[in-house]
């Protein structure tokens, strides 16, 4: 049979001494929090930075308290209700159920709590999202595995680093050109996912000039992990400026079109398999294996690919010969894989680079 406990009504001194013990801690953790020097730990590059800052201070204390509450009373109490020698078999502890007072606090607390979180989350969220800023419109576009910005009046894509003046409202749109990435600047405290077809915005007005990282925090693919770019803010408006019209300048022939390259043919002579061995391991090796063809990463094996009477057509169908290969590296493709090869512009090869990645792949038997 099981023997009931009888209910402890009246607490020990011990617990008041450990509750006055959680007390201190907990107002220590309070405190900690208020000063936390989290603009030491990550810059402050933007406004609402700050205020976020603040916000997570905010969630932090709430979350100290409660952590050092629920933990430390679990431990407490495990250890004060524990099960004891001269405790019978089979034993249970003291049931409580339907007591009105406990449940009306554990549900108050907590709704006042989430209440004063969603009304500072959402006075946060409408500056980045809505408050109008008719600030400097940019665009940025997220793709396997670099961003490009486009800016008004400039044509085509910039690939270099985004270039923003120094407190100067921003409207930044993004989107992506293939899978889900996102843009996350750390030193801005804001994040975006990057949608194929959707545009989401974020407003924010930079601070602090200096030169920050854009993460991809979305996993995209097998380079996901070396998708990083950089943001500068730039210190004055002018300076901004020279750097703008200078790609107004360079990009004036460009298409608006996504960047598409592959028009010349390419001089293959002189390639030098070494530079493209080199080469290869930094910009292909990520997707292809130097091993037979049905031995894909992303793409295919391309061990013997010029070498191989046997070897299949090329995923544009062509012949497997030099001129085609460099087609491919000078075009990217698309097709079935699941992930598009970069062309030539977007994989940052020049020419000579294709020629020495063609001897390369010619070397290999
Ligand atoms: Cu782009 Cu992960």
């Amino acid at each position: 049979m099981v023997e009931k406990r009888e209910p402890v009504v009246r607490l020990e001194r011990g617990f008041w001494i450990i509750t006055a013990v959680f007390a201190v801690l907990s107002i220590a953790a309070v405190i900690y929090w208020y000063y936390a020097p989290v603009s030491s730990w990550l810059p402050v590059g933007a406004r609402p930075a700050e205020e976020i800052d603040e916000l997570f201070k905010f969630m932090s204390a709430i979350a100290s308290v409660l952590f050092i509450a629920v933990f430390g009373y679990l431990l407490y109490f495990s250890f004060t209700f524990r099960a004891k020698k001269s405790d019978p078999p089979g034993a249970i502890g003291v049931q409580v159920h339907d007591h009105h007072g406990l449940e009306l606090w554990w549900t108050i607390i907590p709704a006042i709590l989430v209440i004063v979180l969603s009304a500072l989350s959402i006075k946060i969220w409408y500056q980045i999202q809505i408050q109008p800023n008719n600030g400097l419109v940019v665009e940025s576009i997220g793709h396997q595995w670099y961003y490009t910005f486009r800016y008004p009046q400039v044509h085509g894509e910039i690939t270099e680093a985004m270039h923003l003046p120094v407190n100067e409202p921003v409207t930044l749109n993004v989107t992506s050109a293939d899978v889900i990435h996102s843009f996350w600047v750390p030193a801005f405290r804001l994040k975006a996912d990057m949608v194929p077809g959707l545009i989401n915005t974020l407003r924010f007005t930079p601070t602090l000039p200096g030169t920050y990282k854009i993460i991809c925090t979305e996993f995209c693919g097998t380079q996901h992990a070396e998708m990083e770019q950089q943001v500068v803010v730039v210190e004055s408006k002018a300076k901004w400026e020279a750097w703008y019209h200078g790609w107004q300048q360079k990009n004036a022939n460009v298409s608006d079109a996504l960047p598409k390259a592959g028009g010349g043919t390419i001089a293959l002579a002189g390639g030098d398999p070494k530079a493209g061995q080199a080469l290869f391991a930094t910009k292909c090796s990520g997707c292809h294996a130097i091993a037979p063809f049905d031995q894909k990463i992303v793409g295919p094996g391309l061990k013997g690919i010029l070498d191989d009477p046997k070897h299949p057509n090329l995923v544009d169908g062509a012949p497997a010969n030099p001129a085609d290969v460099a087609k491919i590296l000078q075009n990217g493709y698309k097709g079935d894989y699941p992930v598009a090869m970069p062309n030539q512009t977007a994989n940052g090869l020049s020419d000579k680079d294709i020629a020495n990645l063609v001897a390369y792949l010619g070397s290999l038997k």
